[in-house]
């Protein structure tokens, strides 16, 4: 989704905010735009609907100037297009701003500056909800306000979340950045003699890994010094930086054509890292040092809810399994965008378990805060990004250790979820005497294996960009899955969905029969996760149903299974899992299927069309 940047030094800023733009342009976007002021204060703004190249085309026409801001825009409120690309000036020209968010009551506030604007000859030059900002700073600053208490009055107008930066021409050694709600965060990096700001840290991180995030309600004034926070109840404050470990070259491609073919590559270390020290042998212990709920609240939980949207979902819906199997608790799991408008009924004995890769996602911290307001219940969140909204709002965290997922299709943070999520139904399980040491040990023994598990599976991606290849052309996929396969079956066709454009539908292989059989003929291919375990012959049933109305099958099951490989036109063999980590041995092969159909239809893979990384809108 959208993405900020700004930097105030002594270089050329514009070249600096396209870079930071580059980095970021995995959030999805459809127009882009700089804003550069110079030292006497002249103002210059770029704007270009469609990808970055066409802003980096007409940047060399630009003044130069050391002090801008940038930004990436997912259309929300007006068509993508020059005119609606961000930044956006008051009618005077002299304050420019760049929003992530949604300023809902837009409309009325347009119409309270309407009048204003009428009467000096001036019009919105934007269908966006963003202007609105600029405006209200302007007449601030025409009151005699400072820009600071400008922006502040402006932000106490708005209604929504919103996170912003902006430059002001009276001001041309400064940025100023705002941040308010979950509209994404905003990230100061230090530099010598410069600063920088950024939505994300992937933007900052070539030139800097000495940090400040800004909290929920901070307004900041940057200078290339430093920076000076303004926070409810305290005094103008310098905040400490701190350092983060990320390594820029953790970010780059390498020699990978798509950050999601590399990220899928990286699962095995991703898995490693996420369990490592959280599963002892020696006691069986699972997530000791990483979980601050009490042994109290962990004997209390009654019952265990996962929410999550999109690939979390799928994730909560495999957790949810494990909390049943392996803790042995009752659990649900609920879409988090839908959760909190049915008025849920938890009781207090509910913990509720929140797994959001990048910890943002609108909804998911809609339905914390509905959580949190409405029954106080312990929560738990599962997230890639330390630090993010929700582990602020979550009662505790398990964080991932998956490094910077840059692909718009969640690959490895699926995994880190799924890891998190089983360490989680082993310590509950454990601190309610439901799994005993030895269980446990079993479980965590057995959740060592996995990164293995996926290792195999990577060995089969020549095998999967060969059967891909053919069917390349083909419109619809259904995928057909049991048990703690069908969750599976969904987040493949997600990822066929978001990346190939292909119709596809996950579906629970029982409930075939019950409608979906009536699409099969000989054009709509079935993908069929047949792995050997308890539900196997129902699976072969199904499959046997679908081979009978033509329709070819690709089955992904066991390494050798003869039975099911003569059953069907295509067979993957996957390393044979217990039981429960099937989601392991299988994950690898749906991404590489769905990763290669997009690859042969030749499209955008790591930045498909209409999609953003991080869902901060409703
Ligand atoms: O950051 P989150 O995990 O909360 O994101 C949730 C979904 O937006 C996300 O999983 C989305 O479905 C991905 N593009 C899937 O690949």
């Amino acid at each position: 989704m959208c993405g900020i940047v700004g930097y105030v030094g002594h270089q050329a800023a514009g070249p600096i905010l396209l870079e930071g733009l580059q980095r970021l342009e995995y959030r999805g976007y459809d127009s882009s735009g700089i804003a550069v002021l110079d030292r006497d204060g002249a103002l210059a703004v770029l704007k270009r609907q469609g990808k970055l190249r066409n802003l980096q085309a007409a940047i060399s026409d630009m003044p130069s100037g050391a002090t801008g801001i940038g930004h990436t825009r997912w259309a929300t409120h007006g068509q993508p297009s020059d005119r609606n690309a961000h930044p956006h000036a008051s009618s005077n020209g002299d304050v420019i701003v760049v929003q992530n968010g949604i300023v809902e009551n837009y409309r009325e506030l347009k119409a309270e500056l309407q009048a204003s604007l009428e009467a000096e000859d001036r019009t919105w030059k934007s269908d966006t909800d963003t202007e609105v900002i600029p405006e209200l700073i302007s007449r601030e600053l025409e009151a005699g306000k400072s820009f600071e208490d400008a922006l502040e009055h402006a932000i106490g107008r708005l209604r929504g979340a919103n996170a912003i930066a902006a430059i002001h021409g009276a001001n041309p050694h400064k940025i100023y950045a705002a941040r308010k709600g979950s509209a994404g965060g905003i990230v100061i990096g230090y530099g010598d003699g410069e600063m920088f700001i950024a939505s994300d840290l992937p933007a900052l991180l070539p030139h800097t890994t000495t940090i400040y995030h800004l909290e929920d309600g901070d307004i900041a004034a940057i200078n290339q010094e430093g920076i000076t926070v303004r926070r409810a109840g305290q005094s103008p404050f310098q905040p400490e930086p701190i350092q983060v470990d990320l390594d820029p070259v953790a970010i780059a491609r390498g020699p990978y054509r798509h950050f999601m073919l590399k990220e899928i590559h990286e699962q095995p270390r991703a898995l490693s890292d996420t369990i490592r020290g959280r599963a002892r042998l020696d006691p069986p212990t699972a997530l000791a040092d990483d979980l601050s709920l009490s042994a109290d609240t962990l004997r209390g939980i009654g019952r265990v809810l996962v929410i999550g949207m999109g690939t979390s979902l799928h994730a909560a819906m495999i957790g949810r399994w494990w909390m049943e199997q392996i803790a042995g608790i009752p659990a649900d799991f609920d879409n988090a965008s839908e959760f909190r408008f049915r008025a849920p009924l938890l009781g207090p004995s509910t913990l509720v378990v929140a797994v959001t890769q990048s910890g943002e996602t609108i909804d998911t911290l809609g339905a914390m805060n509905h959580v949190r307001d409405r029954w106080g219940a312990p929560q738990v969140v599962i997230t890639n990004v330390d630090g993010s909204e929700a582990t602020r709002q979550a009662d505790a965290s398990i964080i991932m250790r998956c490094g910077p997922e840059v692909g718009v299709a969640s690959t490895k943070t699926f995994v880190g979820s799924l890891a998190a999520l089983y360490l989680l139904a082993c310590r509950i399980g454990h601190a309610q005497g439901r799994l005993s040491d030895e269980n446990l040990t079993l479980r965590l023994e057995q959740l060592l294996t996995a990164p293995s598990l996926l290792e195999r599976g990577l060995e089969l991606a020549d095998q999967c960009a060969r059967i891909a290849q053919q069917f390349d052309s083909a419109s619809d996929f259904l995928v057909l899955g049991r048990g703690i396969e069908y969750p599976l079956a969904m987040e493949a066709a997600l990822k066929c969905k978001e990346i190939s454009y292909v119709h596809a539908e996950g579906y629970a292989a029982g409930e075939m029969k019950h409608g979906p059989i009536a699409l099969l003929d000989q054009h709509f291919p079935v993908i069929a996760l047949a792995p050997r375990g308890p539900l196997f012959g129902k699976m072969m049933s199904a499959i046997q149903q679908v081979s009978a109305r033509q329709a070819p099958v690709i089955a992904i099951g066991d390494d050798g299974d003869e039975e099911l490989s003569q059953q069907v036109d295509h067979f993957i063999g996957v390393p044979p899992a217990p039981p429960l980590l099937t989601p392991f041995s299988l994950t690898p092969v749906v991404q590489l299927l769905a990763y290669h159909i997009a690859l042969a239809r030749g499209l955008d893979i790591d930045q498909p069309r209409n999609l953003a990384k991080t869902v901060t809108v409703e």
